[in-house]
């Protein structure tokens, strides 16, 4: 079978789009030096063979990274943006997850390996005054850029970031280092819930400020509810993986048919199938990475038809026009997708 890789054509839609860029992996990287910077948690500093300066990226963003067959996870980014030198991401080994984890945790150093160019879905937004971040354990990575660019623009802070003890809680000797103008807050329950971060205590009173928050599911979950009546505006989250969509597995939604609005070629999405499989069937290819509705690259515009989102990369404006066809499902018989 021969295969079409497609994307959408609206180039401008394109730079609006949480997935910046829907290419292949494009860079190949050597790393450089291994860490570990926290229990079960390991830092790689990534560089080019030849020395020459990376592509920039700016604060939030995450790379794919190529682990091997199938194998592709997205890691933030948690250096200073304005190094080109290298890249660093940190990797919390989980020995229950799906591989990604051990497969990082066993690259040696010298290791070649595929990376995508940076991608941001979780960009930081300077136009406020004041922020409010909340990180738990691995979630941290992402804030560690951020700190370096809201220290560098002088804008008004604070950090809370918790984690089951100060041995399993990563940068915990680099965030006071680098934190001259913001506010910092540890949190370790060490078994204790009473010591806890407390969001809803926390994000009780918003003014102007400009929420950001990653870390574990409970967290979220617990941030989310807290900040529902914070302006959707104002409210940045980035997800690790997406319990949504293992939940949504089970629920039996219905089949329905897919269209391609440029060929016109209709092709029938079975429950159990995700768009992106039921057209990699008839030749037709959309890249994917993550596969469960967090990094973006699969989403594509629709025209017609009214989807049922599970995916939680988009926001509700961008879900108006865009979906994650690697995970989301229609509500209607027929959905006709910009391709
Ligand atoms: S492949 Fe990551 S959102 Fe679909």
């Amino acid at each position: 079978m021969s295969w079409l890789i497609l994307v959408p054509d609206d180039r401008a839609a394109m730079t609006r789009h949480p997935a910046e860029r829907q290419d292949q992996p494009a860079l190949r990287l050597v790393v450089h030096s291994i860490r570990e910077i926290a229990e079960r948690v390991k830092t790689f500093e990534l560089v080019s063979p030849d020395g020459s300066e990376l592509p920039r990226f700016s604060a939030g963003a995450h790379i794919d990274v190529v682990l091997g067959e199938g194998l592709i996870r997205q890691y933030s980014l948690c250096n200073n943006p304005r190094e080109r030198d290298h890249y660093q991401i940190a990797v919390l080994l989980e020995e229950q997850g799906r591989g990604g984890s051990r497969a990082m945790h066993a690259v040696n150093l010298g290791a070649s390996l595929p990376v995508s160019y940076p991608r941001n879905n979780f960009a930081l937004d300077l136009g406020a005054d004041e922020y409010v971040l909340i990180a738990g354990g691995i979630g941290i990575t992402p804030f560690i850029p951020m700190i370096y660019e809201l220290e560098r623009a002088g804008k008004a802070y604070a950090l809370h970031y918790c984690a089951r003890s100060p041995e399993r809680m990563p940068f915990r000797e680099l965030i006071p280092a680098i934190i001259r103008n913001g506010r910092f807050h540890f949190y370790f329950r060490d078994g204790v819930a009473a010591r806890g971060l407390k969001p809803d205590r926390l994000l009780e009173h918003n003014g102007e400020e400009h929420l950001y928050f990653c870390g574990p599911q409970s967290l979220m979950d617990a941030v989310k509810a807290a900040s529902k009546l914070w302006p959707s505006g104002s409210v940045h989250s980035e997800y690790f993986d997406n319990k949504m969509l293992v939940a949504a597995k089970s629920d039996g939604a219905e089949a329905f048919e897919v269209i391609l609005a440029a060929s016109k070629l209709s092709v029938r999405v079975p429950p159990d199938v995700s768009i992106v499989s039921a057209l990699e069937a008839h030749g037709i290819v959309i890249p994917t990475s993550c596969e469960q509705g967090v990094c973006g690259t699969c989403c594509v515009e629709y025209m017609e038809g009214e989807p049922i989102h599970r995916d939680l990369v988009l926001t509700p404006d961008e879900q108006l026009k865009f979906i994650a066809t690697c995970c989301s499902r229609s509500a209607t018989r027929r959905l006709v997708l910009k391709l």
